[in-house]
C-alpha cells in the first residue's frame, strides 16, 4: 500500500531545524491546561490496584459510556470509545463502505487530509465537493455529486480548516441526499466545544439511522496524547464497527478513560468558555495583524485555525519553508487541503505566541 507521510510531519520537522527562533502554528495541539479533575484522575489511578491495569471492555469503561451516554441522550450500547475521533473516523467510514455497493467517499473541499488518506486505505475512493467561499456547504454540488457509487459522505463540523459551523438543517439536508443513494454520512465534531456562534448543534439531535457521530475528548480537554474519543453508529453499523475496533485495537487505553470520566464528571461549563474566549482573542488579534498585512482570510465560527491568502504567494510547501526561514513563523500550506485552498496557508491558533507571529508577517510582508 502507498500512502505519502503527512505533510505535518515534514513541516514539523523542517521547522525544528530552522536556523532561527519559529512560531509553531501548524498543528492541533492545544496549549492550555486540561482541566485540574483530569490531572487528579491520573494521580488517583497510579495507586489502583493491579486489577485496574488489565483490559477495559472492548467497547471503553462501562461508566465512561453510561456517562456519555447520559449527556449525549442515547443509549449506551450505542457508544464506542475509542482511540480518539482518528480511530472514530475511521470505523465509521469503514462500516459505511462495507454496508454498501458503491465505493465512493464523498468529502469537503477544503479536507481534513487524514480523510482522502482513510478512504483509500479501506479501498473506497475519496471525491472532493467543492464549498461556498466562506466554507459553508453548497448543497447542490453535494447533490450533483452522490451517485449509486456513494457510500459514505463525511463532514466536519466545526470545520477544519475553514472554521465553518453548519446548521442543523444543512446537516440534516445532506444527510438526505446520502439516503437518497442509500449511503452513510459521518459527522466528525471533534471541535464541538469550539464553536463561537453559539449555535452549533450536533448531529446526534437528528436521531438518524444514516448518520454517525465521532468525535474525542482531544481538543475540549486539550488531550490530544490520550486518545480518548467516541462513535455513536446506526444500529446496523454498530456490529462491523465493534469487530473491526476490537480486532484492530483490543481496547483503548484504561488510564486515559478513567481520567477524562473524572474530568467529565468534575468540570463545569466554565472551563470551556475561558478556553473559547481564550481563542475568540487569539483569532481578534491575529486577523487584526493579517489586515495590516493587507491578507485575505477567514474568520472562524468555530475550531481554531485561520485561513490566509498574501498576494503573489500562494501557499505551497516552498513559500510554507520560506516563511519559517524569513518570517519564523510555521504555518501549513494550503495545497494540503485539497485543491480549494492552494493559494492559502493554514495557521493554528494555539501557540500563546499569536500576536509576535503576527507581527513577523506583517513585517515579513511589508518588507516584500
Ligand atoms: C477534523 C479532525 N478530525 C479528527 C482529528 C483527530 O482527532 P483525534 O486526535 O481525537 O484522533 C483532528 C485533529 O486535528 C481533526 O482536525
Amino acid at each position: 500500500m502507498h500512502y505519502e507521510r503527512p505533510q505535518f510531519f515534514r513541516v514539523m520537522q523542517y521547522a525544528a531545524g530552522a536556523d532561527r527562533d519559529v512560531v509553531d502554528m501548524v498543528s492541533g495541539n492545544p496549549d492550555w491546561e486540561p482541566p485540574q479533575a483530569l490531572r487528579e484522575g491520573l494521580h488517583e489511578y497510579a495507586d489502583a490496584e493491579p486489577s485496574s491495569f488489565q483490559y477495559p471492555p472492548s467497547e471503553g469503561l462501562r461508566a465512561l459510556r453510561e456517562e456519555i451516554a447520559a449527556r449525549r441522550n442515547v443509549d449506551s450500547e450505542w457508544v464506542i470509545v475509542t482511540n480518539g475521533a482518528g480511530e472514530a473516523n475511521y470505523l465509521g467510514m469503514a462500516a459505511g463502505l462495507s454496508a454498501h455497493d458503491g465505493s465512493e467517499v464523498l468529502l469537503t473541499d477544503p479536507v481534513y487530509p487524514y480523510y482522502p488518506g482513510k478512504a483509500e486505505l479501506l479501498g473506497g475512493e475519496p471525491t472532493l465537493v467543492p464549498t461556498e467561499r466562506d466554507g459553508s456547504l453548497d448543497l447542490a454540488a453535494f447533490e450533483r455529486a452522490a451517485s449509486p457509487e456513494t457510500a459514505v459522505i463525511v463532514l466536519n463540523t466545526p470545520n477544519n480548516p475553514t472554521g465553518a459551523v453548519y446548521s442543523l438543517e444543512t446537516v440534516r439536508a445532506v444527510a438526505d441526499v446520502a439516503a437518497s443513494v442509500d449511503a452513510t454520512l459521518v459527522v466528525d465534531e471533534v471541535y464541538d466545544h469550539f464553536d463561537f456562534t453559539g449555535e452549533f448543534e450536533s448531529a446526534l439531535t437528528l436521531d438518524s439511522d444514516r448518520i454517525v457521530v465521532t468525535t474525542a475528548y482531544s481538543k475540549s480537554m486539550a488531550i490530544t496524547g490520550f486518545r480518548v474519543g467516541y462513535t455513536v453508529l446506526p444500529e446496523r453499523l454498530r456490529d462491523d464497527a465493534r469487530t473491526r475496533h476490537m480486532l484492530v485495537n483490543v481496547t483503548s487505553s484504561r488510564p486515559a478513560q478513567y481520567a477524562v470520566l473524572r474530568a467529565l464528571r468534575e468540570t463545569d461549563a466554565d472551563y470551556y468558555a475561558r478556553n473559547r474566549e481564550l481563542l475568540r482573542e487569539r483569532v481578534a488579534a491575529f486577523t487584526d495583524a493579517l489586515d495590516a498585512a493587507g491578507a485575505d482570510y477567514s474568520s472562524p465560527d468555530g475550531a481554531f485555525y485561520v485561513l490566509a491568502r498574501f498576494d503573489d504567494f500562494p501557499g505551497t510547501m516552498a513559500n510554507t519553508e520560506r516563511l519559517i526561514d524569513e518570517a519564523g513563523v510555521a504555518g501549513m500550506p494550503g495545497e494540503t487541503f485539497g485543491e480549494a485552498r492552494s493559494d492559502w496557508f493554514r495557521f493554528a491558533l494555539v501557540t500563546p505566541r499569536v500576536e509576535t507571529a503576527a507581527e513577523r508577517l506583517t513585517a515579513f510582508f511589508a518588507d516584500r
